[in-house]
């Protein structure tokens, strides 16, 4: 890997005036969860997550900050929470959300220290000049397919040079919104049959429905087995496909000097996955490789993906810089994980849109007691995307629903739709989250505790739905230097 040696020299000097070379390779799977044995699944063959997990930390309390595709990866590129680095929803079509032009990413500050910065595969966040790499090989330039989900090709690009390297795989994805003809995950593409094509070094492993193991937040049926067993072949793609990454670093003798992250964007395509902000949403897989560790570790630390920038910039020895946002000082409220210590932590998320069309706006705080959500326009019923909508899982539940047959799900469409203003789960005793005790006498103290916590985040991180959904904030003019939430008296 990086070969180009001219550029990807770039040595940091320690305060010991030793020299190191320092990398970071930044794995992102996209809507990858915990089918792995890495977490515990023993069906969902992952031989190269395993192989860097047991070298690796491996985090069992990974959050995003939300469930959803360009603003996760905004706020894994910038540290900033969605609502406060503008990347509202999604980036791509008639979606068209960008993060604010003042905003200071991670590409952008490493690139200002001569750090070599490339991302091949999903980018899926703009304007460019607010996440600019040096080498890209992105959806913007090339079909998505080739650079997120062949392999063969994925394996030629990383040889070429950089070093903050984002390989962000477009596997696990689901496919049968956009190209239904490779299978419901893509599970078909570059297999080898007829009309697949071929990817070169990918052996798909298939998987029997009645083998898989389905999570409690799917309902177990054939139709929805067989959409996870498409599910688990994509995976052992992203697999495959990691291990080539991995190989690349070694044969370019990398291994030694490199940081290794991998992760996912949000929670998997499956009722109360992606877009929600409940633990099968939220919950992230991820592994942390320094070099020359050699062993695995398990830690139990909260982490959030709003950590990642301080967690690199960290590695490179580099400031995050003073400055303002829509006339705001930007702080970052994620820890660098190389100070990580397993003592109490909140980690906070904030939500308000997939598509353009799904205005569903909720926060949330969490700890290991708690969790906390505020759905800010419980009102509306909660939308589904167009992907997930069409995707078999979910087709059964309407049809199951529809029809009035058992739909083997643990919840029901209506309250999946409508969600209460607050909810509050006592995730020591409730880790499903099935109970909600936001009404519960018993549980007042720690509804106004968090409550507490969340906004004081929602505060340093200058969210304008501070006041929603009972107030108004006015924050410009007369009540410039003293901000407020006037009652809107809407009974809220
Ligand atoms: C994958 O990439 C390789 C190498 O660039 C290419 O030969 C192959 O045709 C591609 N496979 C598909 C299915 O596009
Ligand atoms: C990396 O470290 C391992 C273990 O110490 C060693 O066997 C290997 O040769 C090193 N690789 C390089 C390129 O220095
Ligand atoms: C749902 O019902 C429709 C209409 O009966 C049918 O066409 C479709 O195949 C069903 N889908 C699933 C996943 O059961
Ligand atoms: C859905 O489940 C809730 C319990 O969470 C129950 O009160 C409600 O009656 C159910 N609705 C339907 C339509 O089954």
């Amino acid at each position: 890997m990086f070969l180009c040696s001219s550029v990807l020299l770039l040595f940091v000097f320690t305060t010991f005036n030793v020299v190191y070379a320092k990398n970071v390779l930044l794995i992102v799977s996209d809507d990858g969860g915990f089918e792995s044995q890495v977490y515990g699944n023993p069906v969902c063959k992952t031989p190269h997550l395993n192989e860097l997990a047991s070298k690796s930390t491996i985090f069992q309390n990974a959050y995003t900050s939300v469930s959803s595709c360009s603003p996760s990866r905004s706020t894994i590129l910038s540290g900033l929470p969605q609502h406060q680095n503008g990347m509202y929803g999604l980036h791509q079509g008639v979606h068209h959300f960008n993060s604010f032009d003042q905003v200071r990413s991670l590409p952008a500050l490493l690139k200002q220290e001569n750090i070599h910065t490339g991302i091949i595969g999903k980018k899926h966040v703009g304007p460019e000049n607010v996440y600019p790499f040096d080498f890209a090989y992105t959806e913007e330039t090339n079909s998505i397919n080739q650079v997120g989900r062949n392999i063969t090709r994925i394996k030629e690009l990383v040889r070429n040079k950089p070093f903050f390297l984002y390989v962000a795989f477009h596997d696990p994805h689901r496919c049968g919104h956009t190209n239904p003809e490779y299978g419901e995950f893509c599970e078909k593409f570059g297999n080898g049959e007829e009309g697949m094509g071929l990817i070169p070094d990918w052996k798909p492993v298939h998987y029997k429905p009645e083998d898989v193991v389905v999570p409690y937040f799917i309902q177990d049926t054939p139709i929805a087995r067989k959409d996870i067993a498409a599910q688990y072949t994509t995976l052992s793609r992203l697999d495959q496909g990691i291990g080539l990454v991995l190989q690349e670093l070694k044969n370019f003798k990398h291994e030694n000097d490199t940081l290794v992250i991998y992760t996912s964007d949000n929670g998997i395509p499956f009722p109360s996955g992606r877009t929600n902000l409940y633990d099968p949403g939220m919950a992230e897989p991820f592994l942390l490789h320094i070099p020359q560790q050699t062993e695995s570790k398990v830690s139990n630390t909260l982490v959030s993906l709003l950590d990642i920038v301080p967690t690199i910039l960290d590695w490179f020895i580099i400031d995050y810089p003073d400055y303002d946002l829509n006339g705001s000082p930007v702080m970052l409220t994620g820890n660098s994980l190389f100070r990580a210590s397993e003592s109490f932590r909140n980690v906070f998320g904030s939500h308000n849109l997939h598509e353009a069309t799904m205005y569903y706006p909720m926060r949330v705080v969490r700890n290991p007691y708690f969790k906390l959500i505020h759905n800010l326009n419980f009102k509306m019923p909660f939308p589904i995307d167009q992907d997930f909508f069409i995707s078999p899982t979910f087709q059964d539940l309407l049809n199951r629903t529809v029809g009035k047959l058992d739909t083997h799900w643990y919840k029901n469409l209506t309250n999946y739709y409508y969600r209460p203003e607050w909810e509050l789960y006592y995730l020591k005793k409730d880790p499903k989250e099935l109970k909600n005790v936001a009404n519960d006498v018993l549980f007042s103290g720690d509804l106004a505790e968090h409550k507490y916590y969340l906004r004081n985040w929602q505060l340093n991180t200058n969210d304008p739905w501070i006041c929603s959904p009972s107030g108004v904030l006015e924050n410009t003019g007369r009540f410039k230097d003293d901000p407020q939430c006037l009652s809107l008296h809407n009974g809220l």
